[in-house]
């Protein structure tokens, strides 16, 4: 922990600095220009600012659109599940299987949504994704608030892809349903840029930061096949390694014929 702390803390100032210099170069870059033009010229060079950033801004839309695909295994059809839902724990290699993209955006996938939304709350959760209930398919639901009656801050997203990260590092301690009891240090981006779909199938931008882009990660990384030990540092993973092994030997006896991946 301490080790992924000092490195989170080493990039952030890294940061400030690189930031602070390139604001006074663009300072300085803003005040040459008022001394050395006359006041027409520096409204037209405002409007040619004005207009090569909107199109700096368009081009950036369109090549968001054009670079971040999806790929892997296309659900066409409705997606197949039965209730009740109930978490899945790992080792069981559903967490580890390809999450399909969701096409078919139907009643069967609303219910799914407002299901793990239940299971979630029950086991006092803040987010949960598809495969997580033992459906892989690439949806996660979440509430900051971890509460039941603040529907306001429920959230689902389908087929969720990150368009950028931030460069700022931080570090939290999480948990994971999937991994009942353990809790460790995992150093992410602080802010994420996502384009996903909502259960209508419409598609949208979304910039995430706080704990909900802490959540977001966790989620995401679960649609990928990752889970939130493989992000651990060695220390971290040292401090949960027996629990990790216990649940693998408790796997193991229910489910001899299963291959895991161990830890
Ligand atoms: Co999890």
């Amino acid at each position: 922990m301490s080790m992924a702390m000092t490195s989170a803390v080493r990039i952030r100032v890294a940061q400030a600095i690189a930031s602070a210099c390139q604001q006074h170069q663009s300072r300085g870059a803003v005040h040459h220009s008022r001394w050395n033009s006359k006041r027409k010229s520096v409204i037209a060079n405002a409007r040619g600012a004005r207009r090569a950033l909107q199109e700096l801004l368009d081009t950036k839309g369109q090549n968001e659109e054009e670079e971040e695909q999806l790929t892997g295994p296309v659900l066409k059809d409705s997606v197949q599940w039965t209730s009740p839902l109930s978490i899945v724990k790992y080792p069981d290699p559903v967490l580890r299987a390809p999450n399909a993209i969701i096409d078919c955006f139907d009643d069967s996938l609303r219910r799914l949504a407002e299901e793990m939304f239940e299971v979630m709350y029950e086991d006092d959760g803040v987010g949960l994704a598809a495969p997580q209930v033992g459906v892989n398919v690439r949806m996660m639901v979440f509430n900051e608030t971890g509460e039941k009656d603040r529907r306001d801050a429920e959230v689902v997203l389908v087929n969720p892809r990150i368009i950028s990260s931030s460069k700022d590092k931080r570090v939290f301690e999480e948990g994971c349903l999937s991994f009942p009891k353990i809790y460790g240090d995992v150093v992410r981006p602080g802010k994420v840029r996502v384009k996903a779909q909502d259960l209508s199938g419409k598609s949208f931008f979304i910039n995430i930061d706080k704990f909900p882009a802490r959540i977001f990660q966790h989620e995401y990384d679960h649609l990928q096949g990752t889970l939130f030990c493989d992000r651990m540092s060695s220390d971290v993973l040292d401090s949960v390694r027996n629990d990790l092994v216990q649940l693998e030997e408790d796997y193991i006896q229910k489910n001899p014929q299963t291959t895991i991946q161990r830890i």
